[in-house]
């Protein structure tokens, strides 16, 4: 999969993409990832990619041109464009398993006040990472390359995203919550690991984990098992 990020700040993005799993997914070449700094395709005297919002109102807005012009020289049949924006739809682990399966994806970065409305005109997604504002889309852009590169085939076991929180209940078409977990020692200051755990019968423990996850949900997320996926 190959991932260009259009911002105006490119040094936000070192140490995140240089560390860990994601550094190791670019370094085999699962992801490629492209910072590139829209300014860099203003047709402006001065470089300025951000103007006063008509109308009124406080704060700059980002122009048009600069990112109709960088998006249309990189997008191709197989772009798929997200804009990043406080008023998007919501992100899910839903969304980020369809985007996994995308060959290039284009994400904006937004920033200053706002983006002029005609950029959308452009973009195949309008994609929030919570309800609270950022200071732009940098950010949520990395939570979705991370969120994203993670699925993508060969960089983690698949074991361990079939054991994510989110994991999909299939017999109930919901998504669950993650069971707790526990390594050694059994028992730490008198804190005791769950005896069906150490048992090692492994239906116990299935349907252990199983009932946790379902208690989980339904007292931290009971929104998750009303939602029909
Ligand atoms: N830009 C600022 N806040 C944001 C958010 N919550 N999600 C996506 N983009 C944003």
């Amino acid at each position: 999969m190959r991932i260009d990020i259009l911002t105006l700040f490119p040094n936000m993005f070192e140490g995140v993409f240089n560390e860990s799993i994601i550094k190791r997914a670019i370094e085999e070449k699962k992801v490629e990832i492209n910072i590139i700094n829209f300014r860099d395709y203003t047709k402006d005297p001065h470089n300025k990619v951000d103007d006063t919002p008509y109308g009124g109102g406080a704060g700059m807005v980002l122009t048009c041109q600069p990112i109709f012009d960088c998006v249309e020289s990189i997008r191709t049949e197989n772009s798929k464009v997200i804009l990043l924006t406080p008023a998007g739809i919501p992100y899910k682990q839903k969304m980020a398993y369809e985007l996994s399966n995308e060959k290039h994806l284009i994400i904006i970065c937004g920033h200053y006040e706002g983006f002029d409305e005609r950029i959308t005109t452009i973009c195949d997604y309008e994609i929030s990472i919570g309800d609270y504002v950022l200071t732009g889309g940098e950010i949520p852009a990395m939570v979705l390359v991370d969120s994203i590169t993670r699925l993508l085939p060969g960089v983690i076991n698949e074991e361990s995203h079939r054991e994510d929180s989110f994991k999909k209940d299939v017999m109930n078409d919901i998504y669950l919550l993650d069971y707790p977990t526990y390594t050694k020692p059994a028992d730490f200051r008198g804190l005791k690991v769950p005896e069906v755990l150490i048992s090692g019968h492994h239906e116990n423990i299935r349907k252990f984990r199983y009932e946790e996850s379902l208690k989980r949900t339904k007292e931290r997320r009971p929104d998750l098992l009303e939602v029909k996926k």
